[in-house]
């Protein structure tokens, strides 16, 4: 194949003259995503002044998402999140990436998360208790503070309540869309003098301050369990230098920021879902009823519960929450026919992947048949990347599935969520894609008996 220099590369569609495709992606980023799906393998952006590609064919981008060498974490995107997250798993570049993700994986065993299990039936059990016969529920914000809960409590197992509490507070004010829209400022606007940078510097402060005192918390008792102080152990990075404690403060973000709205958003979705389509819920309640028969499922029931996992993976497809990753050129590279040079920015959008006809037929028909044969949601495959791929996948995607599951089998083994008349439902594409005017109402499955 004869290589071309990146400026034949198409222009992907909408773009208008001075804002290039800023608009589009501000006004309706995922019909604009689909509407990308039909065109080249690679398509320029113009965003905010700056040019960057679209890598839309599925082939491409799980090249792109694998080969960590050529396609580091990096960018403005990358840049941006860093001034939040700090410099841990998720926002560090390939050259730190290794040793951190090393240090991470004992907290993530199949064995660390068998024990979260515990706290994740707790939580979910105690959400279902607290709902009332016929109550109107907000869901998204509801299931946001289940997985902050269950998050911060895998943490740090001997938090008391009143801090949990703090922390989420503090959590809430950093990750709030404020906060955040001001991180994604350029640089000029971010040192304005405006209300916005005021919050942003307090909020990043507040949440350094709590990381300090949950990192001085897992050190000064080292056998109460927990995520954090797994990362305290050698495990398997025994070579490695042990996380320092700016390390381990920018993990504990790094867990809130990417564990928490991210898991809410797709059991939103799931239960939105259901309660669209009786048949769906009809099969979900039969095999809940059957396999656990009344009980909440624990770590070791989740395989067991094959439509359950199907229905999660099939969400995940339809309305994944990350629905764009950025990567940025280490060196020159070529892809799809094309020379870029070194800093090039590329995006991959996991939901124009998902909802692209040529992989997935019919894409807009939510069906979680497609996943009965045994497919897991954990694995990826091309076009198919809801946890990503390669060396930079989701290290919390177990976590995520078991907390998923096992909330699932809390709340809809009792009750039965079915939607408001009138509500209008639709994604709206933020750091995650949650569905906005989610409103469901409670049905106690017990009292129709
Ligand atoms: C349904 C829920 C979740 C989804 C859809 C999701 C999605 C993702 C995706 C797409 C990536 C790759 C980003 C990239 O390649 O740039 C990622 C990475 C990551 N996720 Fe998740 N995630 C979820 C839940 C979680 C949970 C529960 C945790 C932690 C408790 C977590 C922690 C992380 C971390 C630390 C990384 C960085 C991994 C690395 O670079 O080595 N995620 N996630």
């Amino acid at each position: 194949m004869s290589i071309s220099e990146q400026g034949t590369v198409p222009r992907a569609p909408r773009s208008i003259p001075v804002l290039g495709h800023t608009g589009a992606l501000w006004r309706d980023p995922l019909g604009w995503l689909k509407a990308c799906s039909g065109g080249p393998g690679i398509q320029e952006l113009k965003l905010r002044g700056r040019r960057g590609y679209l890598v839309a064919d599925a082939k491409l981008a799980h090249s792109v998402l694998t080969n960590v060498s050529d396609f580091d974490k990096g960018g403005q995107i990358a840049d941006q999140a860093r001034a939040v997250l700090g410099n841990g798993l998720l926002t560090c570049p390939a050259a730190e990436h290794r040793r951190q993700r090393r240090l991470m994986q004992p907290a993530f065993t199949r064995e660390r998360v068998g024990e979260a299990g515990v706290v994740m039936v707790e939580e979910a059990e105690r959400l279902a208790a607290s709902w009332r016969d016929g109550e109107r529920l907000d869901l998204v914000p509801v299931l946001n503070r289940l997985t902050q809960r269950v998050t911060i409590r895998s943490l740090l197992p001997s938090f008391d309540l009143s801090s949990i509490d703090e922390m989420v507070s503090v959590f809430d004010r950093l990750l709030d869309g404020e906060v955040f829209r001001h991180a994604v400022l350029p640089e000029w606007a971010r040192n304005l003098p405006l209300p916005s940078a005021r919050r942003f510097t307090a909020a990043v402060a507040e949440a350094d301050a709590t990381c300090a005192r949950a990192v001085e918390s897992a050190r000064a008792d080292p056998a109460a369990g927990g995520l954090l102080s797994a990362l305290l152990e050698k495990g398997a990075g025994e070579e490695e230098a042990l996380f320092s404690d700016e390390e381990l403060k920018a993990q504990v973000v790094t867990f809130l920021a990417a564990g928490t709205e991210t898991t809410a958003s797709v059991l939103s979705w799931f239960f939105h879902r259901v309660a669209e389509d009786p048949a769906l819920g009809e099969r979900l309640h039969q095999e809940l009823d059957t396999v656990l028969e009344g009980r909440t499922a624990t770590a070791e029931d989740v395989p067991q519960l094959p439509f359950t996992n199907a229905l999660f993976a099939e969400t995940l497809r339809v309305h994944s929450p990350t629905w764009i990753i950025a990567r940025c050129a280490t060196r020159e590279v070529e892809l799809g026919g094309h020379r870029f040079p070194e800093g090039t920015e590329f995006y991959v959008s996991p939901y124009q992947l998902h909802h692209n006809p040529a992989v997935h037929p019919d894409p807009e028909r939510f069906d979680p048949d497609r996943w009965t044969g045994g497919r897991s949601a954990l694995v990826p495959s091309v076009g198919y990347v809801p946890f990503g791929a390669g060396a930079r996948i989701c290290i919390g995607a177990r976590f995520a599935l078991h907390e998923a599951v096992i909330a699932v089998s809390a709340l809809a083994g009792r009750w039965d969520l079915r939607p408001e008349p009138g509500a209008r439902v639709r994604p709206r594409p933020r750091i995650v894609m949650a569905p906005h005017g989610l409103v469901l109402r409670a049905h106690d499955r017990r009292a129709a008996v």
